[in-house]
């Protein structure tokens, strides 16, 4: 059965992708998880900028996942640029590998850049350094502190959410999709405003502020002391927001604790277009997205469903 997926001007091979901020810098790599049945890769977040990041402990697992406090790293746009254009990406196609050479635009790995800034001219610069190149479109990364209002992230105000996108929309035709997290200001109305700006879809969820200490040496672990929880312990929070956002008619993908084809069958119950996978392959894994693939093909088939499209949202008719 097909399961290929069509919203907000994206068209994939299924509704697997890989989330960002794991596995999502080096082409060769990213590649890597595509073979492995990813209809989608995200890169992790790039910046103006290169930055190191926080030093270490940068991550923890716990029982359900995991916190990190990554700090951001990564090389800047220049460096990722230079990435792509080396594996085709500036000649209107990609290369399968770099050593199996192939215009044969159907090997393109579909690629969707993350890009995190805390100014509307971040994201706008970033973006017209990345339009030439044949990637798919953008996924913002809003949770970066607010320059102006200390304590706040960008998604936690709404309108610099709409300026950045109306920004970025005046200089690109590619899809939009603003990524959001459990912030201070109510995820739909957020939402809602990247809409109206132009965005062409969100991403729900990023990662829930946590923290983790050690009761040996009474010391938060993490450099940072606060992270970012992910894994299976969020997903029940993904899954509300997946479903207001249908109900809001916001085009949505979700994110947040999907291990097999169960968890990604539920997000598309609840509304979800595709999903994004992040800490289940964080042992390495990547044999998930085939599992959810095909689970989700049998599950169409048991359920008599001709398309992925006749999946989405039906937890909404009860
Ligand atoms: C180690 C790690 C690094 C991450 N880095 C990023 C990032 O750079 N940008 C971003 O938007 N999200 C980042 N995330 C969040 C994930 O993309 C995802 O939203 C979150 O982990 C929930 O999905 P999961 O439960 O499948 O991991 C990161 C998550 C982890 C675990």
């Amino acid at each position: 059965m097909d399961l290929s997926v069509e919203f907000a001007g994206i068209r994939l091979r299924n509704p697997t992708m890989l989330a960002s901020g794991i596995l999502g810098i080096s082409y060769e790599v990213m590649k890597r998880v595509y073979d492995a049945g990813a209809g989608a890769v995200v890169s992790k977040s790039i910046s103006v900028e290169p930055r190191e990041g926080y030093r270490g402990p940068i991550i923890v697992k716990v029982d359900s996942g995991y916190v990190n406090a990554v700090g951001l790293a990564n090389p800047g746009i220049d460096h990722f640029v230079h990435e792509l254009s080396m594996y085709g990406y500036d000649k209107g196609y990609a290369y399968a590998t770099q050593d199996n050479r192939s215009n044969n635009s159907d090997d393109r790995m579909p690629i969707i850049v993350n890009l995190v800034g805390s100014s509307i001219d971040e994201f706008v610069s970033m973006v017209k350094r990345l339009d030439h190149l044949s990637i798919v479109g953008y996924e913002l990364n809003l949770s970066c502190p607010h320059v102006e209002r200390v304590g706040l992230e960008v998604g936690d105000d709404p309108e610099l959410v709409s300026r950045i996108i109306k920004g970025i929309r005046a200089v690109t035709s590619k899809p939009i999709i603003a990524k959001l997290g459990l912030g201070a200001v109510d995820m739909l109305e957020v939402a809602k405003a990247a809409i109206d700006s132009g965005a062409d879809a969100v991403t729900a969820i990023n990662t829930v502020r946590a923290m983790v200490i050690d009761v040996e040496t009474c010391m938060p672990v993490l450099s940072n002391k606060v992270g970012g929880l992910s894994g299976r312990a969020i997903k029940p929070i993904a899954i509300r927001c997946v479903y207001e956002m249908y109900r809001a008619g916001v085009p949505v993908i979700g994110c947040g604790g999907i291990y097999d084809w169960r968890d990604a069958v539920e997000f598309m119950l609840a509304g979800a277009y595709a999903v994004q996978i992040g800490s289940a392959i964080g042992d390495g894994w990547l044999d998930v997205f085939r599992e959810v693939n095909d689970g989700i093909r049998e599950y169409l088939a048991k359920k008599g469903l001709k398309s992925i499209r006749e999946l989405i949202g039906i937890a909404h008719r009860y």
